[in-house]
């Protein structure tokens, strides 16, 4: 396809292509180059399902609200393509407020804006995030949604973006891609950025959603704010959280009952959800008397709400999803099986691993774990790993028997 021209204002080669149902231009160069180390402004092709499935639960959040009309905002924007998705194909959005501090991206969004004929809905800035959200304060300029997209971590835009919302159940919407913190490389970085311990385990994606939903509990409660964890899922090279917010000193007070501790032993696999931040931790493993390895504080309640998710995955049915999209469905289906789970999922490859036996087929070991009376489900955050409320000798031992039998 031959590159277009815009003029002036923008100084590169475009290419158009099509998302959802919305038509717009990325830079020529955007979609080769996802680690946007040459391209002008970010496009990246790979978060089609995050953005698929934020446009969602947007969707679900405006009917819920009784078909409250939405202010949407997007401080990070790139090319746009996101807020102008929400504007093209979630109807009753009543504004749409996009920014980005790279005047690239915002000359482009204004182009794609105008190009969809957008400028009644549409509008976008060209500042720095915080301080186009801290102009957003005041009453009547608040949003009820906010989705956060940014390089690495979102942590940065919490507070301003916090402070933006709507008073009365808004949403939060974050992607954090530093996922080398959050997955415990790095713990020191985890606790600086997040205010937890992260730990290196194999079930490390699960801590990742809780240490960046802790943070979002904890900083709203410092402005009055309780929240409610709707929706996660971990996806390729992210994580993603939907946090409700909703004033009020006791709703805030009662959001950080919710957080806590995981407790992980490193010799056996050992591993528990504490509740409560000021609570007696145990510092041997209860299994091996190996010393237990903190992670947190974290997030330490329900992940989903499982009705949520399951109007999410209804709306997506009802857009009718070409093959490529079957991933949204695929990836719901999975989380509603798994919303009611107990926490903490175990890889049973490593477990394997650790017990030098072969891997037996997962249908097996889930049914064992059932016939013995626990609770079992599978999870999205990884192919070879199973929720249950079994320990892990109780795993363990299920899954030698399984390898004897098979
Ligand atoms: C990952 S991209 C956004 C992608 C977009 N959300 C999407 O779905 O296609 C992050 C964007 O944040 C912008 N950005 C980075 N730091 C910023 C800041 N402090 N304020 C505003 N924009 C910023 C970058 O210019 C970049 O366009
Ligand atoms: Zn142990």
């Amino acid at each position: 396809m031959t590159p277009v021209s815009k003029g002036e204002r923008i100084s590169f080669p475009l290419r158009k292509i099509t998302e959802g149902r919305v038509s717009f231009y990325i830079p020529d160069t955007a979609e080769k180059d996802t680690n946007f180390v040459k391209t002008p402004v970010f496009y990246n092709p790979l978060m089609e399902l995050n953005r698929d499935i934020s446009l969602l639960a947007v969707q679900v959040f405006q009917q819920e609200e009784k078909q409250r009309q939405i202010r949407f905002c997007e401080p990070l924007t790139g090319c746009g393509v996101r807020g102008i998705r929400i504007a093209l194909e979630i109807p009753d959005v009543q504004q749409i407020h996009l920014n980005d501090k790279n005047k690239s991206a915002y000359e482009l969004t204004r182009e794609n804006i105008r190009e969809n004929e957008l400028q009644d809905k549409v509008t976008v800035s060209n500042e720095d995030a915080n301080l186009f959200l801290d102009k957003q304060t005041s009453s009547g300029n608040r949003f009820d949604v906010i989705d956060i997209d940014p390089f690495g971590s979102p942590v940065t835009f919490i507070d301003s973006s916090v402070r933006a919302l709507r008073k009365k159940n808004s949403l939060l919407c974050a992607t954090a891609t530093d996922m080398a913190p959050l997955c415990g490389v790095y713990p020191n970085v985890s606790l600086r950025k997040y205010g937890g311990y992260s730990l290196k385990t194999k079930y490390c994606h699960e801590i990742a959603v809780r240490l960046l939903a802790g943070c979002i509990v904890r900083t709203a409660a410092r402005f009055s704010m309780g929240t409610k964890v709707r929706f996660v899922h971990s996806t390729d090279h992210y994580i993603r959280v939907y946090v409700e917010t909703d004033h009020g000193d006791t709703k805030a007070n009662i959001s950080l009952q919710e957080l806590g501790y995981v407790l992980h032993c490193f010799s056996c696999s050992y591993r528990e959800l504490v509740r409560g931040m000021s609570t007696h931790l145990v510092q041997f493993c209860p299994n091996c008397n190996s010393v237990l390895s903190i992670g947190g504080p974290l997030f330490a309640g329900e992940l989903f709400d499982k009705s949520f998710c399951e109007r999410i995955k209804s709306e997506a049915e009802k857009r009718k999803f070409d093959d490529a999209k079957k991933r949204v469905t695929r990836l719901l289906d999975r989380v509603i099986e798994e919303a009611d789970g107990p926490p903490l999922y175990y890889d049973v490859h490593s477990l394997c691993d650790e017990l030098s036996i072969r891997v037996p087929k997962i249908e097996h070991v889930m049914s064992d774990l059932e016939k013995n009376g626990f609770k079992v489900t599978r999870t999205h955050f990884k192919p070879t790993a199973l929720r249950t409320d079994a320990g892990v000798e109780d795993v363990k031992g299920v899954l030698m028997k399984c390898v004897k039998i098979e």
